[in-house]
């Protein structure tokens, strides 16, 4: 194994034998330099590379720009540049393909092999000639000394353009964004599910599930392959000890996915800004709400396939490029499919990424108003690097859009139980808190009623929160949150304010009294007590997450006051 430090940024490299002539380059980033929506977690992340050496020699994937020195120097200690035969792109997002160029200028007879859309993609950006393979589902590359790779089409994970690779030989599955985790430590395989499968789940969220019916047609496909000892990933430790379990887990989060009675179409294009990133955010902010996500990119899609997605969906969410007089036809052409699809019933939410002129959307939003349409949430426009901020409001505006969706169903939901069980249940009484946390530049606050003390070593707690609730994303392991404790007889105007519906993105603490805790989070004056917590573990219970959570410091203001109770008379709603 190889392994250069660089302790100034934090970037180190590691080359390993995964299986027979083998190799695995990976690029451990270990800080999170920016925000996506699913790097939330901070658990830095990796970008993998992978070298076959048979007769032939193949290179899966690069790594991101940022490793450009270091990937390259490892690169070269493992082969000459010459010897390469074929460069296969799993995607062409800039986190595996940022290096391409370079190879290419090391290696200028390789063959680059992908998927027809990757392949036009890098035509396009590389406005070089180069060697070309494209392979279609089923294709078959011959490297000799027994790896004969088998290629997989799995579009839109992540990207339209993904192609999975299979190497008989070695019985690997090389899947780049599918499967992974934004993960970084030195074990190259997945020999800790525990440590992992946070963030495994919290990927699958964010990245996989907006696509969930992708993902169920690309187990499909994976179904008739031959075994698969490991997948290795594009980000994160490489699965081997629990391919079985994480491969079931992706079917069973998919198909409930895919069960969802209400469907919202997200398009976007991803040559403009931020699209896709911005669209991913919104779709995860509607999936906390059990309402179903088909993303697509406008850039690669068929009219037809267009089409047929408004037509099956309740919602639609478009992501726009900056519309300034003409835009580009394909966009233009893309959005009046779109509108000429559109109905009434829908509701519709759009965005902008990359423009500069405030008023240049509106227009566009005009036009499904006259359609009929519900307008989902107000234009978001982002005319600069999305912040965490930015990520949050969308996810918000995504939230409130699945919530809207799936009102008829709450409503039925709580009228259709109405038994003893549910009286019985609401005879369970709790107290009334208010949780107030921050992250980064965020800040978010909600009542919280169903709160226990959990453990006496450590001293910690639980709280249940609802799937569909904005501050669910700043409640991960490592978190820092306040419980402020509400006072009896005390609460109605703080209760009032916190139970009010904020906008997407609102500020929760406009006009209410707060000082700083040592952790960070806002203290609400005017209560009770409060006490200072971090995240330690999070359980998935049907629609609500159980955060566990350890105390640290905690005050009382009125030590003669009683503490806020809360009485219920059915259990199915608060
Ligand atoms: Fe890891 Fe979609 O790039």
């Amino acid at each position: 194994m190889v392994v250069l430090p660089n302790i100034k940024r934090r970037l180190t490299m590691q080359s390993i034998e995964i299986g027979s002539q083998t190799k695995a380059i990976r690029s451990l980033d270990w800080d999170r330099d920016r925000f996506d929506i699913e790097f939330g977690l901070q658990n830095g992340t990796t970008y993998n590379s992978f070298l076959i050496q048979g007769e032939k020699t193949a290179l899966i994937d690069t790594s991101h720009e940022k490793f450009r020195q270091m990937y390259l120097d490892v690169l070269q200690r493992l082969i000459d540049p010459a010897s390469l035969d074929y460069l296969i792109i799993s995607h062409t997002e800039p986190d595996h393909s940022g290096l391409v160029k370079d190879v290419l200028a090391l290696a200028p007879q390789v063959t680059v092999v992908g998927s027809k859309v990757a392949i036009q993609f890098l035509e396009n950006w590389l406005h070089t000639p180069f060697e070309k393979r494209i392979v279609k589902n089923g294709d078959r590359l011959d490297l000799g000394a027994g790896h004969v790779l088998e290629f997989v089409i799995a579009p839109n994970l992540h990207w339209p353009d993904t192609i999975f690779t299979y190497d008989v030989l070695t019985e690997i599955l090389y899947t780049c964004d599918a499967f992974g985790m934004h993960y970084c430590d030195d074990h190259t395989f997945d020999e800790d599910l525990y440590l992992i499968e946070e963030d495994y789940q919290y990927y699958y969220d964010c990245l996989m599930g907006p696509n969930a019916r992708s993902v169920l047609s690309a187990l499909k496909r994976m179904g008739e392959l031959p075994a698969i000892a490991t997948i290795a990933t594009g980000h994160g430790p490489l699965l081997h000890y629990n391919v079985t379990e994480l491969v079931e887990r992706y079917r069973r989060w998919s198909q409930e996915q895919a069960k969802a009675e209400t469907t919202v179409a997200v398009f976007y294009m991803s040559d403009y800004g931020f699209s896709d990133r911005l669209s991913q955010a919104i779709a995860h902010g509607i999936t906390k709400t059990g309402v179903a996500v088909e993303m697509m990119d406008l850039r690669s899609a068929d009219p037809q396939e267009v089409k047929e997605l408004v037509s099956i969906a309740s919602g639609l969410v478009i992501g726009t490029p900056p519309i300034s007089g003409e835009i580009a036809t394909p966009a233009q052409t893309a959005l009046n499919t779109i509108l000429a699809a559109t109905n009434p019933k829908q509701s519709v939410g759009i965005f902008e990424s990359g423009g500069k002129d405030s008023e240049s959307v509106y227009p566009l939003i005009s036009k499904f108003r006259d359609l009929g349409t519900y307008p989902a949430f107000p234009p978001i426009l982002v005319k600069e690097t999305p912040t965490e901020a930015t990520y949050q409001l969308c996810e918000e505006a995504g939230t409130d859009l699945g919530q809207w969706l799936s009102r008829e169903r709450s409503i039925k939901q709580i009228k259709a139980i109405d038994n003893n069980l549910e009286k019985a249940l609401g005879r369970l009484s709790s107290g009334l808190y208010i949780l107030t946390t921050c992250h980064g530049e965020l800040r978010s606050a909600m009542v919280a009623s169903w709160v226990a003390q959990a453990s006496f070593k450590p001293l910690g707690l639980t709280v249940a929160v609802a799937k569909d609730r904005a501050i669910e994303s700043m409640l991960h392991v490592g978190d820092r949150f306040v419980l402020n404790i509400l006072e009896e007889g005390n609460y109605q105007s703080l209760m009032k304010h916190f139970l009010k519906r904020f906008p997407p993105g609102g500020d929760r603490f406009e006009g209410v009294r707060t000082y700083l805790a040592t952790n960070g989070c806002p203290i609400l004056a005017d209560t009770l007590a409060y006490m200072e917590c971090e995240v330690s573990r999070r359980v998935e219970c049907g629609d609500h997450w159980l955060i566990y959570s350890t105390v640290s410091v905690g005050r009382i203001s009125k030590p003669d006051a009683s503490p806020a109770v809360h009485h219920r008379q059915v259990g199915n709603h608060y």
